[in-house]
C-alpha cells in the first residue's frame, strides 16, 4: 500500500515536472523574432520613377516602406513609432544604405555580361533572434534576376548562388568600408531596433478613441512586460507545485 502510494507520488511528480517544463518551453520557445528589409535599386531611372524603394517587417508584419528618401509607417507599430527616435535611426541608415548600394551597383555594371539596359539590384536583409539573441543575419543580393549571392553577416562568409556572379562577389568583398556597414545594420543596429520595436504593440489597442494618441493608452501592451510576467508566471507554477512535493518527501524521510 504504502509503497504504492510513493509510486503513485512518484509518477504524478515526473508528470508535473513534465508539463510544466513543456509550458516553460513553449513560452520561451515563443520568443523568436525576425527583422527583414526588401531593398530595390536601379542606377538610373526614367522621370518620376524612384531609383529605390523597400519596405521592413518584423515577424512578417510590414512597418515601414519608401521610395527614394520618403518613408511611410505601415500598420500599427509602424504610426507608434513614426517621429520617434527609433525611426529616425532606422530611415537615415536605409537612406545610407539606399545610396551605398546604388554605388555598388554602378561600379559593377562592367561586371555583368549577360544584361543589357539598366541593371536592378534586389537586397534582401535577415536578422533573427531567439530569446534577444542573434541566431542569424545575413544579405541577400540578386541583380537583375540573374547574378545572385548570399553574405552571413554571423561568421562573414560569401557564397555565391549564380557562378557568374563571382566577379561582382569579388568587388563586393573588397570593400571593407561597405562590408563593415553591412554587418553593422544586420546585427548591431538591428538588435537595438528590434528591442525599441517591440515596446509599441503590433495591435490595436482596444479602446475606439480616435482622439487620443495611442503611445499614451494605458491599455497599450507592453511587450516587454508582458513576456517578463509570462516569465514570472511560469516560475512561480514550477514553485508552487515543487515546492509542496519536495517537503512533503522530506517530511517522509525524516
Ligand atoms: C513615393 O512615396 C510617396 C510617399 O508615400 C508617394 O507619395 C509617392 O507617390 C511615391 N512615388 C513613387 C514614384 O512611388
Ligand atoms: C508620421 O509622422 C510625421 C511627423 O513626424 C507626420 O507628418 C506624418 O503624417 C505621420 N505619418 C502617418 C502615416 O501618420
Ligand atoms: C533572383 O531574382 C529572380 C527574379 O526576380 C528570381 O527568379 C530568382 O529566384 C532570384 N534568385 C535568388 C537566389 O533569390
Ligand atoms: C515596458 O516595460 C518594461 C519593464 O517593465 C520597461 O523597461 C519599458 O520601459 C516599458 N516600455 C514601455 C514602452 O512602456
Amino acid at each position: 500500500m504504502a509503497k504504492a502510494a510513493v509510486t503513485g507520488r512518484n509518477l504524478s511528480l515526473v508528470l508535473c515536472l513534465f508539463l510544466l517544463l513543456s509550458c516553460l518551453g513553449s513560452s520561451l520557445w515563443a520568443n523568436t523574432h525576425s527583422l527583414r528589409c526588401d531593398i530595390i535599386v536601379k542606377v538610373r531611372t526614367t522621370a518620376g520613377q524612384p531609383w529605390c524603394e523597400g519596405q521592413c517587417s518584423l515577424d512578417g508584419v510590414p512597418f515601414l516602406k519608401y521610395n527614394n528618401s520618403k518613408f511611410t509607417p505601415l500598420g500599427n507599430r509602424g504610426n507608434a513609432v513614426n517621429g520617434t527616435q527609433v525611426w529616425t535611426d532606422i530611415t537615415q541608415r536605409l537612406d545610407y544604405l539606399g545610396q551605398e548600394l546604388r554605388k555598388m551597383l554602378a561600379n559593377s555594371i562592367q561586371e555583368m555580361t549577360k544584361t543589357s539596359g539598366q541593371p536592378t539590384l534586389q537586397a534582401t536583409m535577415l536578422s533573427q533572434y531567439e530569446h534577444g539573441q542573434s541566431v542569424g543575419a545575413s544579405w541577400r543580393f540578386n541583380i537583375s534576376g540573374k547574378y545572385s549571392f548570399l553574405f552571413n553577416t554571423m561568421n562573414m562568409n560569401w557564397k555565391l548562388i549564380d557562378p557568374e556572379a563571382g566577379g561582382i562577389m569579388n568587388q563586393w568583398k573588397d570593400d571593407t568600408q561597405f562590408i563593415k556597414d553591412l554587418r553593422t545594420i544586420s546585427t548591431a543596429d538591428c538588435r537595438h531596433w528590434l528591442k525599441e520595436l517591440l515596446k509599441h504593440p503590433k495591435e490595436k489597442p482596444r479602446s475606439t478613441s480616435r482622439v487620443q494618441d495611442i503611445t499614451q493608452l494605458p491599455s497599450a501592451i507592453n511587450t516587454t512586460q508582458l513576456q517578463h510576467e509570462k516569465v514570472f508566471i511560469d516560475m512561480a507554477s514550477v514553485i508552487a507545485i515543487i515546492l509542496p512535493l519536495v517537503v512533503g518527501i522530506l517530511v517522509k524521510k525524516c
